[in-house]
C-alpha cells in the first residue's frame, strides 16, 4: 500500500496532487482540430440534440459535479437542464420521458441509488448516458452511452480527482452537443483553450498546499464551517462542504449566497468561519456585496478570489484572502475546489481522523 502511496501519506493527498495528470488523461484524444472527439457519444449526438431536457443524476460528490456542470451544458447547448439526486427521484417516481435524455453520473458506476435510477429511466423510455471512471462497471454497460472520464483508479473515500474529471468530461460533452451551434462557436473556441491550459492552472493552485494548512490550523478546533457560492460555484461550496464533513468530520454545509438573506445571515458572528467563493464571473459584484454585508455583521471571513483582486473582495484587509488562478468563467469550478480539498485534507490529519477510510463510509454505496 504505502508503494502505491509513493512519497505522499494518503491516497486522498496523492489523488488531490494527481490532478495535473489526471485531467490530461481525461482530455488525451479527444480535443482536436479545434473541436471535441467523444467516440462513446459520436452516434447519439443528433438524438441528444434532439431531446426534451436533460436530466442529471447521481449521488454525493457526482451529483455536485453535474450541477457544477449545469449552466455550461444548458448554455452551450441550449436544452433545459433539471437535476436529481438518484434517492430523491426514487422516492418521488418523478417523471422521466421518452423525449428525456438522462445521464447518469458516477464514479464507481456501482451505486445503488443511481442504478436503479437508471433502471427506472430505462423503463421509462429516456436515452441514458454514463459519465464514470470504472470500465466495465453497470453503469457503463446499462447506459446507451457514454464518457468514460479515464482519471485513474481513486481509492481514498473522498472523492477527489474524479470530481474535476467528471466536470472536464461533461464539458467536452457540452461542446460536442453544441458544436452544430455557429451562434457559439466563439465561446466554444474559449472553452477549448482553457481546457488546454486547465492541467497547468491546476500545477499552480497547487501551489497553495501549504498556505490551506496554515488555514487548517486555524479552524481546527471551529465546530462548524459555512461555504457560499453561486453560479458556476454553487456547485463548488457544495462539494467543499461535503468534503470537510466526510473526511474531517467537522459540521459544514454549502449554501446558495443568493439565499444567505433568507436564513443563513442569522448564523453569522465573530466566531462562525464563513468561505465565501467570489472569483471573477457574471456573479462577482453580487458576491462582492454579499461580502459586504457579512462583514457589516463582523462575520469571520475567509475569501477565495482571483489572482489581484484580494483588495477588490475585502478592501479593509479583515479577511483572510485565498487568491487562485482564473481560467475560463464554466472551468473555474474545477480550480476552486482543489483549495477546499486540500483544506479538508490538512483538517484531517490534524484532528487525527482517518483521512482514508472516514468512519461510516464506504468507497462505493452498493446498497439502498
Ligand atoms: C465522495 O467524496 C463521497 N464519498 C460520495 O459522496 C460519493 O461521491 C457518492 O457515494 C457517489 O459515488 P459514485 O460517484 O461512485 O456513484
Amino acid at each position: 500500500e504505502q508503494i502505491k502511496k509513493g512519497s505522499y501519506d494518503h491516497f486522498m493527498q496523492k489523488e488531490i496532487h494527481e490532478q495535473p495528470h489526471s485531467l490530461t488523461t481525461t482530455m488525451r484524444g479527444r480535443l482536436k482540430d479545434g473541436g471535441v472527439l467523444l467516440g462513446g457519444l459520436k452516434e447519439h449526438l443528433k438524438t441528444i440534440r434532439r431531446c426534451r431536457r436533460v436530466v442529471f443524476i447521481g449521488c454525493g460528490t457526482s451529483y455536485n459535479a453535474a450541477l457544477a456542470a449545469r449552466t455550461f451544458v444548458e448554455e452551450l447547448t441550449g436544452i433545459p437542464v433539471t437535476m436529481e439526486v438518484a434517492s430523491d427521484l426514487l422516492d418521488r417516481q418523478g417523471p422521466i420521458y421518452r423525449e428525456d435524455t438522462a445521464v447518469f453520473v458516477s464514479q464507481s458506476g456501482e451505486t445503488a441509488d443511481t442504478l436503479l435510477a437508471l433502471d427506472y429511466a430505462l423503463e421509462n423510455g429516456a436515452l441514458c448516458v454514463g459519465i464514470t471512471n470504472t470500465v466495465g462497471s453497470t453503469l457503463s454497460r446499462k447506459t446507451h452511452c457514454g464518457v468514460h472520464i479515464n482519471a485513474g483508479c481513486e481509492i481514498g473515500v473522498a472523492s477527489t480527482k474524479a470530481y474535476t474529471s467528471q466536470i472536464v468530461a461533461m464539458a467536452m460533452m457540452a461542446l460536442a452537443i453544441g458544436s452544430d451551434q455557429i451562434s457559439t462557436q466563439a465561446r466554444r473556441n474559449a472553452i477549448i483553450s482553457g481546457l488546454t491550459s486547465l492541467p497547468s492552472c491546476v500545477s499552480e493552485v497547487l501551489k497553495l498546499d501549504a498556505e490551506m494548512k496554515d488555514l487548517a490550523s486555524s479552524l481546527i478546533d471551529s465546530e462548524s464551517l459555512l461555504v457560499f457560492g453561486r453560479g458556476y460555484n454553487y456547485a463548488t461550496a457544495l462539494e467543499g462542504a461535503l468534503k470537510v464533513k466526510e473526511v474531517a468530520l467537522m459540521h459544514s454545509e454549502g449554501m446558495l449566497a443568493g439565499e444567505m438573506k433568507h436564513g443563513p445571515l442569522a448564523l453569522v458572528d465573530e466566531i462562525l468561519p464563513i468561505i465565501v467563493i467570489a472569483t471573477r464571473d457574471a456573479c462577482f459584484s453580487k458576491q462582492q456585496s454579499v461580502i459586504q454585508q457579512l462583514l457589516s455583521r463582523k462575520g469571520r471571513l475567509i475569501v477565495m478570489c482571483s489572482k489581484g483582486d484580494a483588495s477588490a473582495v475585502c478592501s479593509n484587509g479583515s479577511c483572510r484572502v485565498i487568491e487562485v488562478p482564473g481560467v475560463a468563467d464554466c472551468l473555474q469550478p474545477v480550480i476552486n475546489i482543489i483549495p477546499l480539498q486540500l483544506l479538508a485534507y490538512h483538517l484531517t490529519v490534524l484532528r487525527g481522523f482517518d483521512v482514508d477510510q472516514p468512519r461510516n463510509l464506504a468507497k462505493s454505496v452498493t446498497t439502498q
